[in-house]
Parts: structure tokens; C-alpha cells; sequence
């Protein structure tokens, strides 16, 4: 790698340029456990268990064919042209519907900001409120994307304990009374990533409650919401507090990431200071996505696409939980998640799980080691396995080399 310190113009040829050195402060903070991640979208010589990749399997190829050559045919004046910066119409009331129908809240649409992703969602609420040096609280351990996002404009983000019921308010009540103000808590209440595991209803109420009294903006991730495995999700924090609740959703883990979709909906000013940040990034979400998205949901194909995902995910998740039984040595431990896409997984103390992801790598396995979710020294013994998009047999082998690896280190 390049050094950060001496001349930008280090030489002759165009070639020997120290272009590093112009980088902008932000811009040598991470980001390559992300690209890795995504490296390994299209491998096919590896079981990767390593990106929050949804099931192939459950792309609803059929239905969107029809649909785009359909758009394509009817309407490509507003399938393929720009769209507002907010968001096409028939989107923002298509998750409006969707969030009345799956969280008992109605909004109207437009207080809705159709976005490209949840990471986007991300960027622009970063954007918008993040100082260098701002305190950002979020779960121990949460996703790494967020970390990313948030430590991309120089927060000082701080990791509160979470437990088998998700965040934990004595932990967040300690964080609170001590040091500077905080600028937000970002949470992902449902089937966690990287836990699999979500926030009881007992504390949901709580926590609304809690940063109601302190005036705390929390930011909800529901990336993995209806992904869940058993009745009915929890309450949103949105649909409890959404004067001091901002949702970010998308629509990639629950129909396609292709479309690069998702929402933001919270307190007007929020939802439209990010609206504003949206005009100086992408200024519009992909027209062609928001109309298929908008058709999709309004025919009530997501609901069928959901059930089968459901199915698929919870059974390879049991899968998953079997073979860990079935290889893992005395002494790791895991959780049974309750939804979504990841196990998380915790070695003895010593096991580098960093420094095996190569020797993996060259036994064909690949995973996310746990460290990144974390924003101090902790997660060195942890990994998160993602059972979303590997098969019976990959999910099964690929354990059983993985045991193999760390009953070496023991
Ligand atoms: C919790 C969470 N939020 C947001 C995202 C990003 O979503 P998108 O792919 O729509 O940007 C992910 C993807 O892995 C995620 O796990």
C-alpha cells in the first residue's frame, strides 16, 4: 500500500504518483471488510457464508419478467426516466401500504423517502447529522455497514451490551448518564445482524420511553423484520415512537438487492434534511426499480414471495443449527436465530477466528470474522455465518471444515 505522508508527486511516470496521499482523512477509515464480503457475490469455488446474500431461489424471476416487459411496454416514459428526488408517487404509496399492513401504522406517502438501500439510508442520515467527533451509540455487535456509515464522518461510535433479549437499557442507561450527548442509537431490533437474535416487545417500550425522556434519536434498522421465522414480529420502534424514531428499511432481503430499494420514514424534519443530502448523492432511486417494486407490492406478490423466503431461510437455519451440533468441538457456543439470514458464533477465547479466515479460505469455506462488528477490541473469537444462500449439502460441509479448523486451535 501507498504511504499516506510524504509528496503526492513522488516520481516521474504517471505511474509512481502517490495519489494516497490525496485522499481526504474519512477515506482511509476501512471499508475492505465490505468489498471482501461482496468479492465473494459471485463465487462459485467457495461455501461462503459470508454476505448477508438472500436466497437466489426466492428471486421471483417469473413474475418479474412479465412485470418489467410490462412496464417496459406501458410506461417506460416513467419506468426509464429520472424521478423525484423523494421518490415516484406509486412507490412512496406502496410503502406506505406496505408499513400499514406490517407495522399498523398508517402514514401518509408523502412522508415517505424511497431510497437505494438501507445503506443508503445510512449515508444520508450520517450526512445529515454527523460532526466529526460525534458520539454515536450502537448494539455490541452490530453491523458492520452501519459502523462504516456512521464512522465515515468521523463519529466516535460506541458499541452498548446487548443480551439474548437485544439491547440492554441498563447498559444504554450507563452510556447515557456519562460522557457527551449523543447524537443518535442505531438498532436493528429484529433478527440482528450479525446475532440473528431481536429485541423483546418488553423493552421496545422501554427504549421508546427511554430515549423519549432523554431526547434521543434512534435510528431502526428492519432490514430483516419480516423475515421472521415464528407469528408475528414485535412492535416496530417506529410504529411506537416515530417522533423520535427513524426507520430505515429495504427492499433487498426481501425481494431483490438488485433494485437497490429501500425507505426512510420519521420526523419530518429528519426524513426531509435527508431528502436534501439525497440531492447532492444519487438525487433519485432508480425509476425502473421503483415501479417494479410499487407493481409488487401493490399486487400483493411480496406477501407470497414472503412466505416462501420464510420457509426457506428458517429451514436452512435449522440446517445449519445441526451441523454446528453435530461438528462443533466442546466449547463454542451459538445462537438460535429468530429470523433473518446469521448464526453468531463464539470460539474459546484464544481462537483468532481473523487469522483462520485464510486457512478457510483455502479449505473452500468462507465467513465474516467477528471482529468488524465491533467498534473496540472485542469479537476476535466470534464469526458470523450466514445460512441464506448456501444448500443443504454446502451448509453441512462447510460446517464440518470450519469445526475442523478450530478444533486445531484448541
Ligand atoms: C442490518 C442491515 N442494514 C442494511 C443493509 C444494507 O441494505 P442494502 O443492501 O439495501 O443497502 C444490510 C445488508 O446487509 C443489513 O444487514
Amino acid at each position: 500500500m501507498a504511504s499516506h505522508g510524504g509528496s503526492w508527486l513522488t516520481g516521474a511516470s504517471a505511474n509512481s504518483y502517490d495519489w494516497s496521499a490525496l485522499f481526504a482523512r474519512r477515506t482511509a477509515r476501512g471499508g475492505d471488510e465490505l468489498t471482501a464480503i461482496l468479492s465473494m457475490a459471485a463465487a462459485t469455488d467457495v461455501i461462503t457464508f459470508s454476505g448477508g446474500f438472500p436466497a437466489p431461489e426466492v428471486f421471483p424471476v417469473d413474475v418479474l419478467s412479465e412485470l418489467v416487459e410490462r412496464l417496459l411496454k406501458e410506461d417506460a416514459a416513467v419506468a426509464l426516466q429520472y424521478s423525484p428526488t423523494e421518490g415516484l408517487p406509486r412507490a412512496r404509496a406502496a410503502v406506505a401500504t406496505l408499513l400499514e399492513q406490517t407495522q399498523g401504522r398508517g402514514i401518509d406517502p408523502a412522508d415517505v423517502l424511497i431510497t437505494s438501500g438501507g445503506i443508503e439510508g445510512l449515508q444520508l442520515l450520517a450526512r445529515t447529522l454527523i460532526e466529526p467527533g460525534d458520539r454515536v451509540l450502537v448494539e455490541a455487535p452490530t453491523y458492520l455497514g452501519a459502523i462504516m456509515a456512521f464512522s465515515g464522518f468521523e463519529a466516535d461510535v460506541e458499541g452498548v451490551a446487548v443480551d439474548a433479549d437485544g439491547l440492554r437499557l441498563d447498559a444504554l442507561e450507563v452510556a447515557l448518564s456519562s460522557g457527551r450527548r449523543p447524537k443518535l442509537l442505531y438498532v436493528i431490533p429484529d433478527h440482528q445482524n450479525p446475532s440473528g437474535l431481536s429485541l423483546s416487545e418488553e423493552r421496545r417500550h422501554q427504549l421508546v420511553e427511554l430515549c423519549r425522556r432523554h431526547g434521543l434519536l434512534i435510528i431502526e434498522d428492519v432490514a430483516y423484520r419480516e423475515l421472521g421465522f415464528e407469528g408475528q414480529a414485535a412492535p416496530s420502534l417506529w410504529s411506537l415512537g416515530p417522533d423520535v424514531v427513524v426507520q430505515l428499511g429495504t427492499f433487498s432481503k426481501i425481494l431483490v438487492p438488485g433494485v437497490r430499494l429501500g425507505w426512510a420514514v420519521g420526523p419530518s424534519a429528519l426524513v426531509g434534511a435527508m431528502t436534501a443530502a439525497k440531492q447532492n448523492s444519487d438525487q433519485c432511486a432508480g425509476a425502473l426499480g421503483q415501479t417494479i417494486m410499487a407493481e409488487y407490492v401493490t399486487a400483493g406478490h411480496l406477501d407470497r414471495t414472503l412466505e416462501t423466503a420464510r420457509g426457506l431461510y428458517r429451514y436452512r437455519a435449522d440446517r445449519m443449527l445441526d451441523a454446528l451440533e453435530a461438528h462443533m468441538p466442546e466449547g463454542v457456543s451459538w445462537t438460535r436465530p429468530s429470523g433473518g439470514f446469521f448464526v453468531w458464533l463464539t470460539a474459546p477465547q484464544h481462537v483468532d477466528t481473523r487469522a483462520l479466515v485464510a486457512p478457510a479460505a483455502r479449505l473452500g469455506v468462507a465467513y465474516v470474522p467477528g471482529a468488524p462488528f465491533y467498534t473496540d477490541t472485542r469479537g476476535g473469537n466470534q464469526i458470523r455465518l450466514s445460512y441464506s444462500r448456501a444448500d443443504d449439502a454446502s451448509i453441512d460441509e462447510g460446517i464440518r471444515r470450519l469445526a475442523t479448523l478450530i478444533r486445531a486451535e484448541l
